[in-house]
């Protein structure tokens, strides 16, 4: 990289030295040539070193790329079964995963039954919310030959790589954590899985050697941490693992905001209800809840998500269902009150969730179906993950190097 530095300083000044060069064997003057050609010889030169400079940085950049490149594209992806999808998810998550499917891309989506654990987790509920989270993934579109669907903890080795990932990580960087801090300040008693939640998401995706992660704008750290993690394993023991990279689009899905309180994201926690659409609402229930969500007095529709956030969220979600950009869906409203750009999101939001709804209600119906489809998920992606594992166990001394092993058992 210095070398093409190097190389482009040493490109520069010979140019210079040519135009002298050429100045002192033309027989104009330099004062001359400079009032006739300065002006466009400058522009065409600064150009140039425009065009080299920006090929030597985005060569960086795409050296950068390469360590990730020089792995499979594969997409992994987790939801939690700590209640049912909402609209957040579905744009923010999963709809993304089904397009990236769509599009020929490897895509592995778990339920997180062990994140889950963080919070609250009555025992008897995580089994028929688990089925839930799947049976949704399947209703979204997900194909399950194509992709792997499946339960974390089914694969036992997740939580076998986070021992390890938790070791290299540091107390203080995890406790910095913005998420981290605003749930632990809300209770007394804080449990260390919650400090540790990063650290088992990055072992989610590092132990299928995830590249590319479709999450929302909140989990945008969590996959800095695992980040850094892949840099401090590699600097330590060599490299097992592809950096992961958020999948984060510029449509605005990886921040749809509670309609209750549009300064706050949609959440499956929130004790309000309205402040969220499920994927298995009504009709009534969305127009209901569409109808009530909170904007602000100005009645004409503009997107203007800084200042006005409320109806600028309404824009937003109206744009995913109807897939506009929010020109389109503003110049939709014109002439429109608020209200009654609501019914008209209400029943972009109707349409687009109502598919959804009818094959949840299907799966719902023969609950073995969505079984059979984790149970043969978790196979295989134990499959993918042992690979993975023991080449770690061997780059960490955990297991004797391969060829090692080989004649330790003959
Ligand atoms: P969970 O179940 O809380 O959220 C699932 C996905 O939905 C996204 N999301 C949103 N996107 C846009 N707007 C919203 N209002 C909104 N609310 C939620 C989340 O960002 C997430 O992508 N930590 C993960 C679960 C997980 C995971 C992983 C994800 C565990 N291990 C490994 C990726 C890779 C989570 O928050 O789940």
């Amino acid at each position: 990289m210095l070398n093409e530095f190097t190389l482009f300083t040493i490109f520069n000044i010979i140019f210079y030295k040519m135009v002298l060069f050429t100045i002192l064997c033309s027989k104009l003057t330099p004062t001359k040539m400079f009032s006739m050609k300065s002006s466009a010889l400058f522009t065409s030169h600064m150009k140039c070193i425009y065009r080299n400079s920006n090929r030597f940085f985005s060569d960086k950049c795409k050296s950068e790329e390469k360590v990730g490149e020089a792995w499979p594209r594969r997409v992994v992806t987790g939801l939690q079964p700590t209640g049912e999808l909402h609209l957040g998810n579905y744009f923010g998550a999963l709809r993304r995963c089904v397009q990236l499917q769509e599009q020929g891309d490897d895509v592995m989506v778990f339920i997180a039954d062990l994140h889950s654990f963080t919070g609250r987790q009555e025992a008897g509920e995580l089994q028929p919310r688990t089925l839930q989270v799947a049976a949704a993934a399947l209703a979204a579109g997900l194909c399950p030959e194509r992709g792997v669907l499946f339960v974390q903890s089914a694969v036992a080795r997740h939580a076998e790589l986070c021992w390890l990932l938790a070791c290299l990580a540091t107390h203080a960087r995890l406790a910095h954590l913005p998420q981290y801090k605003e749930k632990a300040a809300a209770i007394k008693e804080v449990p260390v899985g919650l400090l540790l939640y990063p650290v088992l998401q990055a072992a989610d995706i590092l132990v299928y050697r995830g590249t590319h992660v479709p999450v929302g704008a909140d989990q945008a750290q969590h996959l800095q941490v695992a980040a850094q993690l892949v840099r401090t394993f590699h600097h330590r023991y060599g490299r097992a693992f592809p950096t992961p990279r958020a999948l984060l689009p510029d449509d605005g899905s990886d921040r749809i905001r509670s309609l209750r309180d549009p300064s706050k994201k949609m959440s499956k926690s929130d004790p309000d209800p309205k402040s969220r659409i499920l994927l298995t609402d009504s009709d009534d229930a969305i127009r209901l809840k569409i109808r009530k969500a909170v904007t602000d007095f100005t009645p004409q529709v503009t997107f203007e998500p800084e200042s006005r956030a409320g109806v600028s969220n309404l824009v937003r979600l109206h744009c995913l269902a109807r897939d506009l950009v929010p020109e389109e869906a503003v110049s939709e409203a014109e002439g429109l009150t608020s209200a009654q750009y609501k019914e008209v999101v209400a029943s972009a939001l109707c349409e687009c969730v109502a598919p959804v709804r009818a094959r949840l209600a299907d799966l719902a119906a023969r609950p073995h179906l969505v079984r059979d489809v984790l149970r043969h998920g978790a196979a295989r992606a134990r499959l993918r993950a042992d690979e993975v594992y023991e080449r770690v166990a061997e780059l960490t001394g955990l297991r004797p190097p391969a060829a090692l092993s080989d004649r330790l058992v003959n």
